[in-house]
């Protein structure tokens, strides 16, 4: 959202006397600078919580009628004005202005329109600050929910692929390069890993973003005889803020929800790069779907992976969204100030991003076409049986500094007679170690060397098979 700034200082006024008068003109005698109006307005990024303004509201008026601060009638009048309110804006008919500032006067303004007098009993025992903290609450909470399922959705994808992929072998590595061999499915189920814990940290952030601001009204708490706790009831808030000058003034759930969408870009940008790697014709271990690839206007040939490249580009704007959130907040001295308006775009950005992303990827995830045999041949290369061997010298009561020692010397030798481990002949091998049996054969293959490693948290196809049924069984459970 950009804004269209007048030049400043232009000097044109708004007829403040005139129509729409802002709610709080009374201890002005001039109208606001047109610049001004601009620069402090909020409205064209802040109608995105309409509805968490207007549930509100509701919650907020049956709370005054409830506790006698508003009669029935009123509270019932006023209700309707709100819910016509929302009916127009979700059909698209609703005028915002800026010169009403933000989503907050201008639906208290339309409804002051709609149903007279009454409507301005609305914002009794109420100030924006908890407001806006209440929307902003309400708003994240959903989100939160949401990008749970798309996390879930995402993980339920990545179990199949790893149950079909649970033998497959492909080259694990560490610092790039060959390490030991690996099976595709234990390397998506790491994955899965990571965004399980994404999930218990939205999950954890959750229980702080569901606090009841209302009441705190503008810093200091209201003089009418309220009732909190009925107001956290309607809205479904676990609890309400314990200090009305925090409860106005902190968005550390909000920076809170940004780490957290931070950290689970940082996941996807992980993905995304082994993704663009292994699409690579140098790779060539998986094949991404037409439907997701795009082409280029001048090399025909191209089939570039335009989608995990654009996940790992835009885990950028998320983690520069995080640090504004931090700045904006540092140094506030309580409560409310101004400043906090800007934490909305950085916050919406981070929501918007994270969403798109995380769908991207389960659109993405089941299209992808394993190449089982390009895997498997640059498992071959590499030495990657090189730590089975000595592991098999170990067992033979070699020290496994020996041990290593010994199979340094033999893949010296194998490299420079350009051969694998398992092409080198017993007698080749017997010249390092006197140790080595024909049995040893049986290790140097790939299939032995993931298969041997069947333990919880290893990579044996067995033990693939077990996690996706414990990934399962997490993702039937709703999740705390
Ligand atoms: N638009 C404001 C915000 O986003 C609402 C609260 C304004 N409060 C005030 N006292 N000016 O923070």
């Amino acid at each position: 959202m950009y804004y269209v700034f007048t030049s400043p200082g232009s000097g044109r006024k708004m007829a403040s006397k005139q129509s729409p008068v802002k709610p709080w003109a009374g201890r002005f005698s001039e109208g606001t600078d047109q610049f001004v109006e601009q620069f402090t307005e909020s409205v064209s990024f802040d109608q995105r919580l309409y509805r968490q303004d207007i549930r509100g509201s509701l919650a907020h008026v049956r709370m005054l009628a409830h506790c006698g601060v508003l009669s029935q009638d009123e509270a019932g009048r006023i209700s309707q004005g709100l819910d016509s309110v929302l009916a127009d804006i979700e059909a698209g008919r609703f005028q915002w202005r800026v010169e009403l500032e933000d989503v907050h006067m201008n639906i208290e303004m339309a409804l002051v329109e709609r149903i007279g007098e009454v409507g301005k009993k609305l914002h009794t025992a109420r100030s924006r600050n908890d407001q806006v903290a209440t929307d902003l609450r309400l708003y994240l909470r959903d989100v939160i929910d949401e990008l749970r399922l798309l996390l879930r959705t995402l993980m339920h994808a990545l179990g199949d692929v790893a149950e079909r992929e649970a033998g497959t072998i492909m080259p694990g590595f560490t610092h790039m390069q060959a390490a030991q061999p690996v099976t595709f499915g234990h390397h998506l189920l790491a994955w899965c890993a990571m965004l399980q814990r994404d999930e218990q940290r939205l999950a954890d952030c959750r229980r702080r973003v569901n606090v009841l601001p209302l009441g705190a009204a503008a810093l200091a708490g209201t003089g009418f005889p309220i009732d909190r706790d009925y107001t956290a009831r309607l809205l479904e808030f676990d609890r309400v803020a314990e200090n009305s000058l925090d409860a106005v003034s902190d968005r550390d759930f909000g920076i809170e929800f940004c780490a957290a969408a931070a950290l689970i870009m940082m996941h996807l940008s992980r993905f995304a790069e082994e993704l663009v790697l292994w699409a690579s014709p140098q790779y060539r271990f998986i094949e991404l779907d037409d439907a997701w690839c795009t082409g280029s206007s001048i090399m025909p040939q191209k089939k570039n992976p335009d989608v995990p490249e654009l996940l790992r580009g835009k885990t950028g704007r998320v983690y520069g969204d995080l640090l504004a959130l931090l700045t904006i907040m540092k140094a506030q001295p309580l409560a409310y100030n101004r400043d906090n308006q800007e934490d909305k775009p950085a916050l919406f950005d981070a929501v918007d991003t994270v969403r798109g992303c995380l769908r991207a990827c389960c659109g993405m995830i089941p299209g992808i076409q394993v190449q089982r045999d390009a895997m498997l041949a640059a498992a071959a290369r590499g030495y990657g049986t090189a730590t089975d061997l000595a592991d098999y010298l170990v067992a033979r009561n070699v020290a496994f500094r020996d041990a290593h020692a010994i199979v340094g010397r033999i893949v010296q030798f194998a490299i420079g007679a350009g051969r694998d481990l398992s092409a080198l002949t017993l007698d080749e091998m017997r010249k390092f170690s006197d140790r080595i049996d024909a049995d040893v054969f049986a290790r140097l293959t790939l299939e032995g060397s993931v298969t041997t490693r069947d333990h919880v948290g290893g990579t044996a196809p067995r033990q693939v098979r077990l996690a996706v049924e414990r990934l399962r069984d997490y993702l039937r459970n709703a999740g705390g």
